[in-house]
């Protein structure tokens, strides 16, 4: 048996081909998911990441049986939920799904404890009051709210609103979890907080869950697998290390965290296997290719901030490059610089302790440029 902290291997979640449009004011046809296939697996977090309007939440809504897809399948734990081909759709209510949406519903006429008890009161399965009361309490005090539960749900701040929904959608322990930007509305320490309590939650109960963000720090935090969208269409669908340090393309590599973009030209074969020179705006660099490449060939390079470290003076193997710090940025946590290198200006990350001035050269050195194209 694995460990409830692993996700199993089969998929408990399965959306192939999915199409979903909408009508406009205007009455015109707004492609919102053009063509999305994913499979999430038992026990696992699945991310939807992606800008805003590129269909995250109406994917979401045609899983939970909120919105009729025009075209594809939804299958949970192997039930074929909806198929436009065969006029499959069973109802959102005969899903057993919990939701947390982006907008989510507080019944404003009932208490805190009362609206994360509703779920229960209402299920089909039969649940005793001790067994509500313990069940609610539990999840009250996951989310922090267990000293509110007798309060009425609209004297609750926004973020305090947006922790009942997630209370409530945990209390009836669903066999897949939706979650919709479900910290967009905390401030940011709440949100770190509640991020490290959700992914504890998931993995330690193993709610295989699907979730939506335009956060990808958050998304990189939390996710067993990421699929980036963009203008309904899924781009790379990868762990959270290979969609940051193998994006598959430009789009991915520059929504994905902060990157340096270089053109460059293979020169040649370097030592080492799959290894080449490239000759760029900046210099010549060394890089592991994923293919095999031809001397002449163009390439986009992608080169992470944190790539790009002050050199030692050791030889270390890696490239360096001399330049002239144009400008530096005081994060707290960090020092960003923007290094002139040739033509080219390149945002590197340092340590905030790091003494720099503006104006004053430095040598860098490069540690992992990564080929895009
Ligand atoms: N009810 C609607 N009528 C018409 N168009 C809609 C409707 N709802 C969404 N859309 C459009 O469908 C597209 C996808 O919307 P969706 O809400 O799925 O995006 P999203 O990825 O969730 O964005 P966000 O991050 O802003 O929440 C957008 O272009 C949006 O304008
Ligand atoms: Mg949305």
């Amino acid at each position: 048996m694995s460990s409830s902290s692993e996700p199993g291997s089969g998929a408990l979640l399965q959306v192939e081909g999915l199409q979903a449009n909408y009508v406009d004011a205007q009455g015109r046809v707004v492609r919102a998911v053009q063509g999305v296939d994913f499979a999430v697996r038992e026990g696992s977090l699945f991310t939807l990441l992606g800008p805003s309007g590129c269909g995250k939440t109406t994917t979401m809504r045609c899983i939970a049986g909120l919105e009729r897809p025009v075209a594809g399948r939804v299958s949970i734990a192997g039930e074929l939920v909806s198929c436009s081909q065969r006029g499959v759709f069973v109802a959102a209510n005969r899903r057993n799904i919990g939701m947390v949406f982006q907008s989510y519903a507080i019944w404003p006429h009932l208490s805190v404890f009362e609206n994360a008890a509703f779920p229960l009161r209402v299920s089909r399965a039969r649940h005793a009051a001790r067994q509500i009361h313990d069940k609610v309490m539990h999840v009250l005090a996951v989310v922090g709210l267990e000293a509110y539960a007798q309060r009425d749900a609209t004297a609750l701040s926004g973020g305090q609103q947006q922790r009942l929904a997630l209370a409530r959608a945990l209390a009836m322990e669903p066999r897949l979890l939706l979650l919709d930007e479900p910290l967009s509305n905390l401030d940011a320490k709440l949100r770190e907080r509640m991020r490290f309590e959700l992914q504890r939650l998931q993995r330690e109960l193993g709610l295989t869950t699907v979730y939506v963000t335009h956060d990808q720090s958050e998304a990189l935090a939390l996710s067993h697998e990421i699929a980036v969208m963009r203008e309904g269409r899924i781009e790379q669908v990868a762990s959270p290390r290979e969609i940051y340090e193998r994006p598959c393309n430009r789009f991915v590599a520059d929504f994905v965290g902060s990157t340096n973009f270089i053109d460059a030209q293979v020169l040649g074969p370097a030592a080492g296997p799959h290894r080449y020179r490239l000759g760029t705006p900046v210099g010549e660099l060394e890089v592991q290719a994923p293919r095999v490449l031809r001397a002449g060939e163009a390439m986009l390079l992608s080169i992470r901030p944190e790539d790009i470290e002050p050199a030692t003076g050791v030889d270390d193997g890696f490239t360096t490059l001399s330049g002239v710090v144009v400008q530096k940025v005081f994060l707290g946590e960090r020092l960003d610089l923007q290094l002139r290198i040739g033509e080219r200006q390149l945002l590197m990350r340092a340590h905030p302790s790091f003494a720099v001035e503006v104006g004053q050269a430095l040598r860098v050195r490069i540690r992992a440029p990564q080929c895009i194209a």
